[in-house]
């Protein structure tokens, strides 16, 4: 009986490891030191990954150094970074977990419909902590913070995106 209940629960994505209090703080921290970074954390995840930039219609088959200073970069740029400060502000509080859960599954609906797949959404993750790495303080504590916010948030975004 016991193992049914664990296994719905694995099957609506309901088990998640939360944060602790520590792992909230150190995330937002390290995120205030590059939240306004909006234009470099999308040219970094651009250039590890090129596949993923030609997703995007106004980017695609462009030379990133000339598309990086575009008002549509910046504006594509600060969609993304604005969407991870929302979570990051409503994460450490449960009573907001239905709206992190109900933005994160739209997010992943819309990817889902635009083609996108869960191994650009690996990708993403990998050059975006790649790039925490390079521009934050970032001992194991922050990664090992990082890691279960983003298992987390990626649990949600799956269900959504199954490609
Ligand atoms: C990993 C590969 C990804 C690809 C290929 C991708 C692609 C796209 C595309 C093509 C758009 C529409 C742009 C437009 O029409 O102007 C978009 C919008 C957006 N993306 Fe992504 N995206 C990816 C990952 C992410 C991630 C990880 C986040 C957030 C954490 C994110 C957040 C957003 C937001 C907030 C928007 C604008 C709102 C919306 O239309 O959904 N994207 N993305």
């Amino acid at each position: 009986m016991k193992f049914f209940a664990v296994l719905a629960l694995c099957v609506v994505g309901a088990i998640a490891t939360p944060l602790t209090a520590d792992q909230v703080n150190l995330v937002q921290s390290s995120w205030a030191q590059v939240k306004n970074n909006e234009v470099d954390i999308l040219a970094a995840v651009f250039a590890a990954y090129p596949d993923i930039q030609a997703r995007f219609p106004q980017f695609a088959g462009q030379d990133l150094a000339a598309v990086r200073g575009t008002a549509a970069f910046a504006t594509q740029a600060t969609r993304i970074v604005s969407f991870f400060s929302e979570v990051i502000a409503l994460s450490g509080d449960s009573s907001n977990a239905a709206a992190v859960n109900s933005l994160v599954t739209r997010l992943g609906q819309d990817h889902q419909t635009r083609g996108v797949t869960r191994a650009q959404f690996n990708e993403f993750r990998a050059a975006f902590l790649a790039y925490l790495q390079a521009n934050v303080s970032f001992g194991d504590n922050v990664a090992a913070a990082w890691n279960q916010a983003l298992d987390n948030t990626y649990a949600i975004a799956f269900q959504t995106l199954t490609a």
